[in-house]
C-alpha cells in the first residue's frame, strides 16, 4: 500500500472514531437541547452519526434534518443532500438481515469451499493488472449458491432501487455477480466504479451483501463512501458515510461516487474468517434519460 493511502486510512480512522464522534454528538445535542445550535444541526448530528458507521441513526438525524416524515424504508441516506466543497452526499440503501440465517451459512460454507478458486483482483474497468498498492481483494466469478438468488433479486427490485435513489428508469445491460474476500491486509483504495456520465454506458449501481461468521472474526474492512462531485471527478474526502461491513447486510449506491475499503485485519489469516462479500454492478446502456445527477 502506498504511503499517501496509509496516511488517508489512518485519517479516516480517526475522523471515524467512535468515542471521538460520541463526544462531539454530546455537546452538539446540549446545543440543539439550548437552541443554540447552527440551523444545520441535525445535518451536522447525520455527519457524525454516519461518519461513525451509525447508520441507522444517521438515518433519523437526516429525517429530522429535512423534516419529513417517511422515507423508503430500504433507504439510509436519501439523494439530493448537499455537503462540503459542492460535493453531494451518496445516497445509499442498506437492508440489514436479508436472508435467513441458514441460508446466509449455507453461502458461507460455499464460499470457503472455493478457497483455491479465489484469485488476486485487478482494478480497471477492463480487467487491469492485479496492483498491490491500489487493492488487495481476493475473487471469483464462480459459485453457485445464492447466486440466481441475487441476480433476480436486483433485477426485481430494480424499480424500488432506482425510485429510492431517485435515477430515472434505466434497462438494465448487464448484471454482474462475483464473490469477494478481503484476508487480512486486504484493502481497496479510494476509486470510482464509473468514470463517465450519466448518459454514457457503464455501471450505475454498485451492490454488496456481506457474509461470513457472526459475529466476524475480522476487523476494519469498513466501506467508505464519500460525499462526492462526480461530475468534475472530485470527492470531500474528510465527509463520509462509513459502512461496517455486517454480515448478511445487503447495500447499494450509484456507482459516480468515489468510495474504499478500509484494511482488513485478520488475525490468524485464515481465508474463512476474512471480509466476505457478494458484489455485484448493474450496466445500463447509453441514454438519453433525464439524470438529476450524479
Ligand atoms: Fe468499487
Amino acid at each position: 500500500m502506498h504511503e499517501a493511502a496509509r496516511t488517508r486510512y489512518a485519517t479516516l480512522d480517526r475522523i471515524g472514531d467512535a468515542h471521538i464522534n460520541a463526544a462531539l454528538l454530546a455537546q452538539l445535542d446540549k446545543k440543539i437541547a439550548s437552541g443554540t445550535a447552527p440551523d444545520e444541526g441535525h445535518m451536522m448530528r447525520a455527519n457524525l452519526l454516519r461518519r461513525s458507521g451509525r447508520i441507522a441513526d444517521a438515518r433519523e438525524a437526516i429525517r429530522a434534518h429535512l423534516a419529513i416524515d417517511t422515507m423508503p424504508d430500504i433507504l439510509a441516506i436519501p439523494p439530493g443532500l448537499k455537503s462540503e466543497n459542492a460535493t453531494s452526499v451518496a445516497p445509499l440503501i442498506v437492508i440489514d438481515d436479508l436472508l435467513p440465517r441458514d441460508e446466509m451459512e449455507a453461502l458461507y460454507r460455499h464460499a470457503c469451499s472455493l478457497e483455491t478458486k479465489f484469485g488476486k483482483a485487478g482494478i480497471s474497468r477492463r480487467g487491469g493488472p492485479y496492483d498491490p498498492q491500489k487493492r488487495e481483494t481476493l475473487w471469483t466469478a464462480n459459485f453457485e449458491v445464492k447466486r440466481q438468488f441475487f441476480l433476480d433479486f436486483i433485477a426485481s427490485n430494480l424499480a424500488r432501487f432506482q425510485s429510492a435513489l431517485r435515477m430515472p428508469t434505466f434497462t438494465i445491460e448487464k448484471s454482474g455477480i462475483k464473490l469477494t474476500n478481503h484476508v487480512d491486509g486486504g484493502f481497496f483504495n479510494l476509486h470510482r466504479d464509473n468514470l463517465e456520465g450519466p448518459n454514457d454506458a457503464g455501471r450505475a449501481i454498485t451492490w454488496l451483501y456481506y457474509f461470513g461468521a457472526d459475529p466476524p472474526r475480522f476487523s476494519g474492512g469498513e466501506l467508505f463512501i464519500f460525499d462526492s462531485d462526480p461530475a468534475n471527478g472530485r470527492a470531500a474526502e474528510n465527509f463520509f458515510t462509513k459502512v461496517v461491513p455486517r454480515p448478511n447486510r445487503f447495500v447499494a449506491f450509484p456507482s459516480w461516487y468515489f468510495h474504499a475499503v478500509g484494511p482488513t485485519r485478520v488475525p490468524g489469516n485464515r481465508f474463512a474468517d476474512g471480509r466476505f462479500a457478494v458484489s455485484g454492478h448493474l450496466w445500463k446502456p447509453a441514454d438519453t434519460l433525464e439524470w438529476t445527477y450524479p
